[in-house]
């Protein structure tokens, strides 16, 4: 449902200095996406035929995520004349010569703006025939937004901005949301007039509303009915304010769905992650990029998975985990480290303690406790004894170790890659493995243990462990206390 008479344009070309960060503005992400990419979401959502992202700062990685989140937009560049007004000109100029539809102008730093809204906004606009119809909003602190000056009768007049306001303009909590729909032609004919005569000394797109209100066209200012929904993020303690409403909307939407969140306070879940019914989030839980977690699971708490997939009714508890799969029943953790490229089979564990990274751990296998396993293939039902470390790096590459199934380590075996454990073998405990072993041999590689008797006695006469050790072995040279 492609609307040809229509055009959506997303400033995004400035600085963002308030953020005072080396990332350019609109790149910042909240629920994993940068919100120009929300933006862009938004404007894709509304059906423009044409979309038109405006940039300067930071240009060729705000195209990247352009491309990424909206290949369809087109890019144009705002040139040296700051300012909204100078934007709106370069971003018109992008569109197809005749267009004469509306224009929907956003900013790329309003992130939680919806589809809805804006709907509702442009079908004012075309229900009033009007030149401008801009999103307003009644706010309780309007510092640092351009304000809404009605006249007497209560109609729109001009947009003022907080910095060009007189102190009873400031008083005005109706503040200019950024967000408006020109008629395109009102907007190509108002644009050159634009003067930097303020005191930012730019060419401000809030001024072409006060020219065609002079002009005696149709221009009108609609209060939105969500205020927080068309905050501008300018700077870091707006950022988190915005990322946390969306993260409250997408913990809603999921509770909706079916998945108990213990502590929607303290789990953050981004966009794009999808849970099952009946899967539990326990608390101080983080779900984010491509994440999906099957009907079942329990997950946290304190449990960081960025893209990683979890089967149905596996149990995840305090662990992080990047680029893992996590298999049906299994279960990974407490205290668990699970590095891109693990692939937990159905019914197994990674439990305690434990780093693993590019390990293939197949179905009913288990690392249980205190382990390294890396660029490691493990077969079925095969268990790691405690203290099992892969050594897969000889300073100059990493090699890569094999171990079959119903295979059985014990503790504290070192695996010297690269090393095959056919299926069925066993290694004792301490074992440093740094030849195949074979099916079903058992491998040791530590020497005999040999017992030195009266050792002690011998040599550290005198001590509490010479008496005990006597006492112990009924050879004691002195009358022992109760034994007279
Ligand atoms: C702007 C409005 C203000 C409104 C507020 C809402 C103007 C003059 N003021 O102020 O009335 O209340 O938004 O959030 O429009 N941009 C460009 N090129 C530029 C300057 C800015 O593309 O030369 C882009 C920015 O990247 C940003 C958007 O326009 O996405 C708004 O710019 P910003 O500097 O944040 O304007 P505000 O001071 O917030
Ligand atoms: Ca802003």
């Amino acid at each position: 449902m492609t609307d040809s008479r229509l055009a959506v344009i997303v400033l995004a070309a400035g600085a963002g200095t308030r953020m005072r960060s080396r990332t350019a503005k609109v790149l910042h992400p909240i629920a994993g996406i940068p919100m120009i990419g929300h933006v862009l979401q938004t404007a894709r959502e509304l059906g423009a035929a044409h979309v038109v992202t405006v940039l300067r700062h930071e240009r060729d990685a705000v195209a990247a995520a352009v491309a990424e989140y909206a290949p369809e937009a087109l890019v144009a560049d705002q040139d040296e004349i700051p300012g909204t007004g100078r934007a709106a000109e370069a971003g018109l100029a992008a569109l197809p010569g005749g267009f004469d539809g509306d224009v929907v102008v956003v900013s790329g730093d309003v992130p939680l703006l919806d589809a809805g809204t804006l709907g509702d906004l442009l079908a004012a606009h075309r229900a009033a025939s009007a030149a401008v119809t801009l999103l307003s909003a009644i706010v309780d602190d309007p510092a640092g937004y351009g304000r809404v000056v009605r006249d007497g009768e209560g109609r729109l007049a001009r947009i003022v901005e907080q910095k060009d306001a007189t102190e009873a303009e400031r008083a005005i909590p109706e503040i200019n949301s950024g967000t408006y729909v020109f008629a395109a032609a009102a907007l190509r004919e108002q644009l050159p007039r634009l003067a930097p005569d303020n005191a930012q000394g730019e060419r401000y797109l809030t001024d072409v509303v006060g020219l065609l209100g002079a002009a005696g066209s149709a221009i009108a200012a609609v209060p939105v009915a969500e205020p927080w929904r068309i905050e501008g993020v300018n700077d870091r303690v707006q950022l988190s304010r915005q990322a946390a409403r969306l993260n409250a909307m997408i913990v809603h939407r999921h509770q909706v769905n079916g998945v108990t969140v213990v502590d929607p306070a303290t789990t953050w879940i981004d966009q794009n992650v999808a849970i099952g019914e009946d899967a539990v989030i326990w608390p101080n839980t983080r779900l984010a990029g491509a994440t999906t977690i099957d009907r079942g699971a329990s997950i946290g708490p304190d449990t960081t998975l960025v893209d990683c997939e979890v089967g149905e009714d596996a149990v995840v508890k305090r662990a992080d985990a990047t680029l893992a799969l996590i298999g049906p029943r299994a279960s990974v953790g407490p205290f668990a480290y699970l590095r891109p490229g693990t692939e937990l089979g159905a019914d197994g564990k990674i439990g305690t303690y434990v780093e693993t990274k590019n390990a293939k751990i197949g179905t009913g296998s288990k690392v249980p406790h205190l382990s390294y396993i890396g660029d490691t293939t493990i077969g079925e039902y095969t268990n790691i004894g405690a203290g099992a470390i892969t050594a897969n790096y000889d300073d100059v590459a990493k090699h890569p170790t094999t171990i079959g199934s119903h295979v059985h380590s014990g503790s504290h075996t070192v695996f010297v890659a690269p090393v095959t454990l056919g299926d069925g073998a066993k290694t004792g405990a301490g074992a440093v493995i740094r030849k195949d072993v074979p099916p079903g041999a058992l491998a040791m590689s530590v020497a005999p243990q040999r017992n030195i008797e009266g050792w002690v006695e011998r040599n550290r006469a005198g001590t509490e462990s010479a008496r005990v050790a006597a006492e112990a072995t009924g050879e004691g040279s002195g009358p022992a206390e109760g034994h007279a």
